[in-house]
Order: C-alpha cells, then sequence, then structure tokens
C-alpha cells in the first residue's frame, strides 16, 4: 500500500471553482501506469455504457461515441479525464446515458412520411434541429482554436453555441470567431461591477441570453487523482476575460490561483435575477433545474427558460438522470418557459425522446468537447452532422415530418 498526498487542485466553473482541500488517498500495491491504463478503460465504459468504441485509427466516426476513444489518443490522461469523467462514484453520470436507453420508442407504421424538417425556435431562434452547443469550460486546452472552433462549427450547422464563462476566450473573441447565434453561461463574479460589465460586454457583442448556472457540489476522484489544473497564461487569460484586468503576468500560479478560488460568488440565491434584470434586457435561463417546484419558482420570477440538467453527473452524485424529470417538469410549466434539457444525448434517438417528452431542444457537453478534441472544428462539425442524421431518421421512422408533431405518444409509457 502506497500513501499518496495530493496538494490543492483546481478546477474551474463556478459550482466547482474553488480549490479543493488537501485530500489524502490510499492506492494499492498496482503501478501507476496499469492503474492508470485501467482507469481509462473505466471511464471509457463509463461513459458509453458499453465497450464497443471506436479504435483511435478507425478514419471515420459513425456514432458519436467513436469520437470518445479519438479523443482518448489525442489528449494527455488528466485533460481527457477531465472532460469523460463523472463526480464520485459516478452515479449520476451513468445513469444520464441509462435511462434514455430505458426509455423505449413505439412508432406508428404506415405515416406516408418520407422527408422531416427538423428546425424548431428556441427562444424565438429558428435552429436547424433542436440540439445545441452545451457550454463547457477550458476548450482551449483541448484543441488550439478552442471556443472558436466551437462557435464556427455551430454556426455552420445553423445551431446555437451556449458559450461557458470559462471557454478559454472572450466574449468578445468568439463573438468575432463565427456569425451564428450564440447564448452566455454566466458564472457570477463576486465583484458586482466585474459582473454588470461583462454582462454588458455580453450585450454588446450581440449574444442573446443568459444562462444563469445554479448547481453546486462538483466532487471528481479522477480530477484529484490527477491534479488536473489549468495551465498558468490559461488561467491568467480566463480571469482577465472575464474583467479581472488588473491581474499581472508577474503573479505566481498560487497567487492567481488563490484569486480564482475567491473570485466567484457560490452563493447566490433566488434574488440574484432580481440583480441580473437590473442591469440586462436579455431573455434569461437558468441551468441545474432538476425539481417541479423550482420550475414553478423560475416561471414565477419571469425567467425565460429552464434547462433541466444535472451537469453531465459533474456535480452532487446521486441525482436523477435529466431525461427521468423532463416530462413532469414540462407539464408544470406548461409553456410559461422554454424547457430544454442536457445530460446524456448519444444518438438522434435521444433527441426524439427529449423532445417528446416536453423538451425544445437539448444541449450536448461532452459529445463536443471529445470531438473538439479529436479533429477541432470540423470534428464538431460531424458530431452535429452525426446527430442530424440520425434524428431525422428516427423522425421518419415515427411519422413526424416536423419537430412540432413529435409527442409523448411515440413514447411507450
Ligand atoms: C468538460 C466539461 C466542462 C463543463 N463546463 C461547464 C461550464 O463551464 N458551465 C456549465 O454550465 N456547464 C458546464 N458543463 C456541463 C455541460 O454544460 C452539460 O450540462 C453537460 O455536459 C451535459 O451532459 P453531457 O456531457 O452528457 O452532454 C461542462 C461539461 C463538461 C463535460
Amino acid at each position: 500500500m502506497k500513501r499518496r498526498r495530493f496538494t490543492q487542485i483546481l478546477s474551474f466553473g463556478a459550482g466547482s471553482m474553488s480549490f479543493l482541500s488537501v485530500a489524502a488517498q490510499e492506492t494499492d500495491g498496482s503501478t501507476d501506469e496499469q492503474s492508470q491504463d485501467d482507469d481509462r478503460d473505466d471511464q471509457a465504459v463509463a461513459a458509453t455504457g458499453s465497450e464497443r468504441v471506436v479504435s483511435a485509427s478507425s478514419p471515420q466516426p459513425v456514432k458519436v461515441e467513436d469520437y470518445i476513444a479519438l479523443s482518448q489518443a489525442k489528449l494527455p490522461k488528466a485533460t481527457f479525464d477531465y472532460i469523460t469523467t463523472g463526480s464520485a462514484d459516478e452515479i449520476t453520470l451513468r445513469e444520464n446515458v441509462a435511462a434514455f436507453r430505458r426509455i423505449k420508442v413505439l412508432p406508428p407504421l404506415l405515416t406516408g412520411v418520407a422527408k422531416a424538417d427538423l428546425s424548431t425556435r428556441v427562444l424565438n431562434e429558428r435552429i436547424s434541429l433542436p440540439v445545441m452547443l452545451a457550454p463547457v469550460a477550458a476548450l482551449g486546452m483541448y484543441h488550439p482554436q478552442g471556443a472558436l472552433a466551437a462557435a464556427s462549427a455551430a454556426a455552420s450547422a445553423g445551431t446555437l453555441f451556449a458559450v461557458s464563462s470559462s471557454a478559454g476566450h472572450s466574449v468578445e473573441e468568439i463573438a468575432a470567431a463565427a456569425p451564428g447565434p450564440k447564448w452566455f453561461q454566466l458564472y457570477v463574479p463576486k465583484d458586482r461591477t466585474v459582473a454588470r460589465r461583462l454582462v454588458e460586454r455580453v450585450e454588446r457583442s450581440c449574444y442573446q441570453a443568459i444562462i444563469v448556472t445554479v448547481d453546486l457540489g462538483e466532487w471528481k476522484d479522477a480530477d484529484r487523482r490527477n491534479r488536473f489544473s489549468l495551465p498558468k497564461q490559461m488561467l491568467l487569460k480566463h480571469l482577465r476575460d472575464v474583467g479581472h484586468e488588473q491581474l499581472s503576468d508577474k503573479m505566481s500560479y498560487e497567487e492567481l490561483s488563490a484569486f480564482n478560488a475567491r473570485a466567484w460568488d457560490l452563493s447566490i440565491s433566488w434574488n440574484f435575477f432580481d440583480w441580473l434584470r437590473s442591469v440586462t434586457k436579455l431573455p434569461l435561463l437558468v441551468k441545474g433545474v432538476l425539481r417541479k417546484e423550482d420550475a414553478l419558482r423560475a416561471v414565477s420570477i419571469g425567467l425565460d427558460g429552464i434547462i433541466v440538467s444535472n451537469h453531465g453527473g459533474r456535480r452532487l452524485d446521486g441525482m436523477p438522470a435529466s431525461i427521468d424529470r423532463v416530462s413532469e417538469i414540462a407539464e408544470a410549466v406548461q409553456g410559461r418557459a422554454e424547457v430544454l434539457m442536457d445530460g446524456g444525448i448519444r444518438r438522434g434517438t435521444d433527441v426524439l425522446k427529449a423532445v417528446a417528452l416536453g423538451a425544445k431542444a437539448v444541449l450536448i457537453g461532452r459529445p463536443h468537447a471529445w470531438a473538439l478534441a479529436s479533429d477541432g472544428e470540423s470534428g464538431v462539425r460531424r458530431v452535429i452532422e452525426l446527430l442530424r442524421e440520425e434524428f431525422e431518421n428516427a423522425m421518419i421512422a415515427t411519422g413526424c415530418a416536423r419537430v412540432d408533431e413529435i409527442n409523448r405518444s411515440l413514447i411507450q409509457s
């Protein structure tokens, strides 16, 4: 038995924003290399729920999960693990994928549908299919073009890019990279002057809505084991991009990290939206909703959208699959706010199931991160195309010529 001591590591994105405190870990007698290889296999299986993933040398991915092995071959282990793993025992991570597989589709026959229009509207923006890119942090660690490549891919695929506060480029750089529609996902700087200026920059850069992510409780074993952290220059750029322009190149990594740990407001409550409403007219969404009561509260304070999400199993472990919460929430909201969902979308049939259960559209997180790491902008474009082809097939097979024809009766109850 070997005892390893871990020092503080940084994870980013406000619910995971603070330094994790010093943790000690017992390991068994296996070598580091062996256990790392075993970990990698376990993670690919946990992420897919299946062992059949494409090998790194396969030329053309034919399904979203093919990008897991391709990205694994390209990335340092710690970065691959950061994207792929979930919190604690990964119960929620696995459940997100497994729940979709439990839901069964009952297609009506002989409907005469041979073509489908996949387009839909979210918050009045027409998108070419009900799949958007979810906010994902640290995109610059997966590919040099990072968020700029993701923005171009979303624009050319005709869909929306929800840009993380921690994406790795400034809101202006991402806006300039591609003309497509964008939403901004806000983690809240404690300094409200910085927060207000950031929101103003988001508006000036023509983002169309603001998502406030509110779920907390990230506790990822792999990131602690790997001591995963942002390189210094990326952390400095991230903090400056948010608006902490005073930070100097001369600051040590420890100083920057300590600043980062203090910079974010992790204790916001519902009245934060009053403040946000007072500084912007943009539509507002709340991300991380799993309870009907919270969805109704969001409606009661006039929020425009609700993202049913457990953060892809990266926050508190043991939460239910997001897809299992969609139907109750959509029924309660009754169209008074847009209901979107994310978590576990790996197939076009998953998109159909989510829409049938009441989501207006879905967001994909890991799929676009894996694809970005594997093949930059073309990878992200391809991952959207794979979902488009599969979703179109699912629509035609269920006799839906338009997205608004997809309904609950297609799901076996
Ligand atoms: C590597 C990574 C980083 C993420 N960073 C953020 C973030 O900065 N802000 C946020 O609201 N959600 C973040 N998320 C969560 C996603 O927006 C989304 O909720 C989740 O990935 C959906 O599950 P999926 O990965 O199964 O598609 C991140 C997810 C991943 C995989």
